[in-house]
């Protein structure tokens, strides 16, 4: 699925979305550079789940988590090298707990990323400095 945002609440709208209909143990991968609203789309995603707390981009921390109805968890691999430093902070012990990974970078631990991963790929559109080109794909209808 494609679709446009025009604005960061369009962004966030469209994680909402997507967030109501996740399964437990499902990842999020996005792809797309910096500035791209993946920590927006989270922000979305975190509410569709039902997690009441303020989202804040987890840049420093590796990895943030919330509660709702399912956990959230939300990583940035901005900083990482590659997988085997996500498989050194317990990457496997998330994916086993149930809840929703929300990977952002996760061109950086690609190869890390299951079978069934849903893809977020957000690109600026090529009309507008504010607009986004949002593709979700995969997941287990793929
Ligand atoms: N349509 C849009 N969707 C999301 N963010 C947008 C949009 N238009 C402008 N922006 C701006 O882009 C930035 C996105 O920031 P952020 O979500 O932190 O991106 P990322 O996590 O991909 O680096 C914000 O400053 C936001 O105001
Ligand atoms: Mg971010």
């Amino acid at each position: 699925m494609t679709c446009i945002s025009r604005s960061v609440a369009e962004t966030e709208q469209i994680g909402l979305e997507l967030g109501q209909r996740l399964d437990p143990g499902t990842v999020v991968a996005y792809r797309g550079g910096l500035g791209m609203g993946k920590t927006a789309f989270t922000r979305g995603l975190a509410k569709g789940l039902g997690c009441r707390d303020r989202v804040t981009s987890p840049t420093f921390t590796i990895v943030n988590e919330y509660q709702g109805r399912l956990p959230l968890f939300h990583f940035d691999m901005y900083r990482l090298s590659g997988s085997d430093a996500l498989f050194d902070i317990g990457w496997e012990d998330y994916l086993d707990r149930g809840g929703v990974c929300a990977v952002e970078w996760s061109e950086n631990v690609a190869d890390a990323m299951p079978e069934d991963t849903v893809y977020v790929t957000i690109q600026r559109h090529s009309q507008h400095e504010d607009w986004r080109v949002i593709t979700i794909e995969g997941g287990l209808e793929a």
